[in-house]
């Protein structure tokens, strides 16, 4: 090798070891290195290129690591005859380089027509964010739960915090749920009968992929859960929706043929009413006849604002096909993607299984954790403190929508949201836009409905994330764009 066709340039700004290596492969590629002999060592072409071994080293270790030349022990680097070889044949120059076509490896998904809710992810700076989904961050009980994490890295509980629990969940947190949980909504049950979830989204999913295969049809709520039917079309099922109306989901004659309803009886999502005790022993006693499973997402029914919340559903007898699912994400926080469900044992084993080869189980720190702020009594304060200042916080947006809005407004007494019809003319996309660029935001209501298009007076006013002093102002703003949009 010559060093005098190496030339680098030292002015260019381009690293020195860089353009070494860039010329060697150049050198390799035409053929201009004897693959029988040696490349000069680093002492050597340093020395005659007038540059540091450093520099020589560098840019060998890169030939090396792209395989360009191979080090032979005790005799140096050579040019590396099968690479020689590929670009002999062009097929090292045939690699086609550029970007990777993503749309040729993804797979299609099947809710791909399904809209999505969208949520403003900045919503916090907003000075009215009626958003639904979301909590004020300071009615958590930060203290609480930094001492409660604290204690679950210190023994005895440190071993369940810092396990590899395999498919296994935190027995003292499914304890706690079984004793002090899970009585208040009416379920007395053995620890064998309770799954943690991270949030019921994955108990949705965990369940879809674990009950039901391409084609499986599934009841859903009519206007109902966007993200639920998202789930189960992922799956692979189609959906089968069921009016509701002011007493919850409309039976229907039979049930035959449809694997798995989904049902929000507490507070219906996204309206809010409960479905009557009448309604749950017929659907219930149907579901039995046709072999339905029948899955309660029991999401926030502490947020009863008058009279006391309902029993669950898996409450009732013979409830072995109603499979309960339960969250901290209105109790608590959503972001700390925590949940429960409670079912057959056959079932919450094969769930397990499930869950074992997707994400194995629910952080166990924060699981002992939960366990810990249970027992200390600060969950049930916390719900409680929550409740209280929920129930406020919904009947002043109740009264301020009554006082503002142009039409009537009459919402039930529960949940963390408010669901508005409106009169035919209100339209929720154009009002939802114009209200954000007013400092409001609020939920289009049409994407709950299998029809969108027909539905665009719906609106959804979520009242858990804003200061109580913000809602009336907030209400204010929302009924004159509301007016104007009406002509009124
Ligand atoms: C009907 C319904 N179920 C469940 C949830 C909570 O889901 P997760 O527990 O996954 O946060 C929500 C939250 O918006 C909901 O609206």
């Amino acid at each position: 090798m010559t060093s005098n066709r190496l030339s680098l340039d030292r002015g260019s700004g381009r690293p020195l070891y860089r353009q070494l290596r860039e010329a060697l492969e150049h050198e390799i590629a035409a053929g201009q290195l004897d693959p029988r002999r040696p490349l000069p060592s680093s002492r050597e072409l340093s020395r005659e290129l007038g540059i540091s071994r450093n520099t020589v080293n560098t840019a060998y270790q890169e030939l090396e690591a792209e395989g360009f030349v191979e080090a032979q022990p005790r005799r140096g680097l050579f040019v590396n005859r099968e690479m020689l070889g590929e670009i002999r044949r062009g097929t090292a120059a045939a690699i086609p380089t550029g970007p990777v076509n993503w749309t040729a490896h993804l797979n299609e998904s099947p809710d791909r027509s399904l809209a999505e809710i969208a949520k403003i992810p900045d919503w916090h700076r907003y000075p009215y964010p009626f958003v639904a989904g979301q909590v004020d961050s300071s009615s958590f009980p930060r203290l609480a739960w930094l001492r409660a994490l604290r204690e679950a890295l210190e023994p005895p509980h440190l071993h369940f915090s810092l396990r590899d629990g395999i498919d296994e969940d935190d027995p003292e947190l499914v304890d706690q749920l079984c004793r002090h949980v899970l009585p208040a909504r009416g379920i007395e049950v053995d620890p064998d009968h309770v799954m943690i979830t991270l949030g019921s989204q994955q108990g949705l999913d965990l369940l879809a992929h674990t009950l039901l295969g391409p084609g499986s049809v599934v009841g859903v709520e009519e206007p109902g859960y966007l993200d639920a039917r998202h789930i189960f079309l992922r799956a692979g099922a189609q959906l089968r929706p069921f009016r509701v109306d002011g007493s919850g989901l409309v039976p229907p004659d039979e049930l035959a043929g449809v694997a798995l309803l989904h049902l929000t009886p507490s507070h219906h999502s996204p309206s809010n009413v409960t479905l009557s005790i009448a309604r749950r022993r017929q659907l219930l006693a149907m579901a039995q006849r046709d072999d339905t499973l029948l899955v309660e997402d029991d999401y926030d029914s502490e947020f009863r604002y008058q009279g006391s919340p309902t029993p669950a559903l898996k409450a009732l007898p013979d409830n072995e096909r109603v499979i309960y699912l339960g969250t901290f994400s209105k109790f608590l926080a959503p972001g700390i993607r925590l949940g429960y469900l409670v079912a057959a044992p056959a079932l919450v084993a094969e769930l397990r299984r499930q869950r074992r080869y997707r994400v194995r189980h629910a952080s166990g720190h924060i699981q002992r954790a939960m366990a810990l702020l249970i027992e200390s009594g600060q969950y049930h304060r916390t719900v409680r403190r929550r409740r209280t200042n929920l129930a406020r916080r919904w009947s002043t947006l109740r009264d301020s929508l009554q006082e503002h809005l142009a039409w009537p407004v009459d919402p039930p007494p529960g949940g963390v949201s408010i669901w508005l019809p409106g009169p035919p003319g209100l339209d929720c996309v154009e009002l939802s836009d114009r209200a954000a660029a007013h400092g409001v935001v609020i939920e289009r209501g049409d994407i709950y409905f299998t029809d969108p298009a027909r539905h665009r007076n719906f609106i959804r006013l979520g009242f858990a994330a804003l200061p109580l002093s913000q809602i009336e102002p907030g209400v204010a703003v929302l009924a004159r764009l509301a007016r104007e949009q009406l002509g009124g």
